[in-house]
């Protein structure tokens, strides 16, 4: 059994990483991690993910259609609505507390990369990362049928904590990543989904790569007493 050292230095060690050396993973630690991740809970078990795992050849050939999705909507902004998500994941209108948290989480990212307020194209070319993974050899999708709502939502959320701590335990890093969700139309043709299947998350996995200063953001956490609440 897993000693409260070893489950709090475990969970403490996942961050989200967003440099990866181009070191492959094998197919054999994939199958073992999704395998575990697995064992995480859905309301009355119903599973409701589907993992989609890409590397090589097909990696790339997402990656190009959708940063040429990328591009096509800053040369015509009318096309954006044609690339949203199949659901509203972001309020579409920022309010306190959470618009100061979310913009030190980006100042706490463009300090580092050393990006200033008005560089907006630098900050453009970080935001255009995601849609490389980061780097990272192995890409993944989690996509759920569209009917089954927020259970499957929840769910999946669930299997990628789960999935990402299994990671670290291999020596492997990740990056949860909403950012693929606004090309859903270009992504899932590609992967071969059903037409009901609906794109929830991507993710990026690897090995971080130890020379790269944006790894060195970690995350801050407001204290428990902001957060909980203790009834009796
Ligand atoms: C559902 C979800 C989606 C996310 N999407 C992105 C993303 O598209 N790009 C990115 O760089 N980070 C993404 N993140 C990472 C968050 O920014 C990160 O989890 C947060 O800042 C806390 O930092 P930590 O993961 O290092 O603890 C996402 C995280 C979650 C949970």
């Amino acid at each position: 059994m897993a000693t409260k050292q070893m489950i709090s230095a475990l969970v403490k060690s996942r961050q989200s990483i967003r440099a990866f050396t181009n070191q492959a993973i094998s197919q054999h630690e994939l199958q073992e991690m999704l395998q575990l991740a697995s064992r995480s809970p859905s309301g009355t078990n119903i599973q409701p993910w589907k993992v989609y795992v890409v590397q090589g050849n097909k990696k790339i050939e997402i990656q190009n259609a959708v940063k040429q999705a990328v591009i096509a909507v800053s040369e015509n902004p009318e096309q954006k609505g044609w690339y949203e998500a199949a659901f509203q994941y972001y309020p579409k209108q920022w309010f306190e507390p959470y618009l100061s948290r979310r913009r030190a989480n980006g100042w706490g990212l463009y300090n580092l990369l050393d990006i200033q307020k008005h560089e907006k194209q630098k900050m453009q070319a970080h935001l255009l990362r995601n849609f490389e993974f980061f780097g990272a050899p192995v890409g993944i999708f989690f996509t759920a049928h569209e009917n089954l709502h927020a259970s499957a939502k929840m769910a999946i959320a669930m299997f990628m904590q789960t999935f990402m701590l299994v990671a670290k335990g291999y020596g492997f890093d990740s990056c949860p990543q909403a950012a693929w969700n606004d090309y859903h139309k270009v992504i899932l043709p590609l992967l071969g989904a059903e037409p009901d299947e609906q794109l929830i998350c991507g993710m990026a996995l690897g090995y971080a790569d130890p020379q790269h200063i944006i790894n060195e953001y970690y995350t801050p956490r407001i204290p428990v007493q902001d957060f909980a609440v203790f009834l009796d």
